[in-house]
């Protein structure tokens, strides 16, 4: 089994919606590396008036787990970060420290609503890169305003802006439409992440390798390996996103086709594969 990072997780234990207690996070903590995570980001909500959590609590949290996981034998790195709602001042609330880019590096997980696409996104997401950071937005997939606005999701990742998909999209385990518009970007090369946005040990537990394994049918095994390590690396790393290569678009070999995943194919019913196949679909599917 090859060796997975997650960059989003709830693991932290009392401190959000995610792990409700230290014996639900120790759970998943194994069941991180038992799926063959060796390296987590815990990345609590940081979501005013919800959940109020700081950098400098997050760390702490962070130092009492990672003590626990050593005392329990369990092999599992922990690194800090946040999954930080989208807000106004985003830039300042990382240089004050209240809010928490990934590790410490450059990359940074930025949430924002889920039905309501907010009015100044695309200036956050510039201020953001403008101050050197690469944001990440976290699930695109999920939210339901993607439908309306999937162009400006395209856009951003042309802007710099990275993209986080969910493992559980893949597995349907969101419903139909978080599936879709999951396959799609990664059909479309707009994925750089997977990771498991893990809250629990029984219903949203980590499955980051069905994911991969999910994306691998799509993209390839190369590409789904560098959405759950390779990327993931160069992001703890803090190496510079040009150096960090690109989402790889749809294989046209082994690819599921879109119009299977539109549900708009007959059953049983399959696109051509080949590169005349790809090309036909992406003549009408655009
Ligand atoms: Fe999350």
């Amino acid at each position: 089994m090859t060796a997975m990072i997650d960059l989003h997780c709830h693991l932290l234990p009392g401190i959000d919606d995610g792990a409700r207690d230290l014996p639900a996070a120790i759970a998943m903590a194994r069941q991180f590396v038992d799926d063959g995570v060796i390296l987590v980001a815990c990345t609590p909500h940081i979501l005013p008036g919800l959940y109020q959590n700081t950098g400098p609590q997050i760390r702490a949290a962070v130092a009492d787990l990672r003590t626990v996981l050593q005392a329990e034998g369990i092999p599992l790195e922990v690194l800090a970060g946040a999954d930080n709602h989208i807000v106004p001042d985003f830039v300042d609330g990382i240089r004050r420290g209240h809010l928490l880019t990934l590790a410490d590096t450059r990359y940074v997980l930025v949430e924002p609503p889920h039905h309501v696409l907010p009015g100044r996104m695309e200036e956050t997401f510039f201020s953001l890169t403008l101050a050197g950071y690469v944001p990440i937005l976290t699930h695109p997939e999920r939210l339901s305003w993607i439908r309306d606005n999937y162009a400006l999701i395209l856009r951003l990742v042309g802007q710099g802006v990275w993209m986080q998909v969910t493992a559980g999209s893949l597995t349907g385990k969101f419903g139909r439409d978080a599936k879709y518009w999951a396959e799609r970007l990664l059909g479309d090369g707009a994925v750089h992440i997977l990771a498991t946005d893990a809250h629990d040990p029984r219903n949203r537990l980590p499955e980051l390798g069905r994911g991969r394994d999910l994306a691998a049918r799509l993209v390839g095994h190369a590409e789904a390996q560098q959405l759950v390590y390779t990327r993931p690396l160069g992001v703890i790393q803090n190496c510079e996103p040009h150096v960090i290569s690109p989402p790889l678009r749809e294989q046209a070999s082994d690819a599921h086709s879109r119009a299977d995943r539109d549900g708009h194919a007959k059953a049983g019913q399959r696109h051509p594969s080949g590169g005349i196949g790809r090309r036909l679909r992406s003549l009408f599917d655009r």
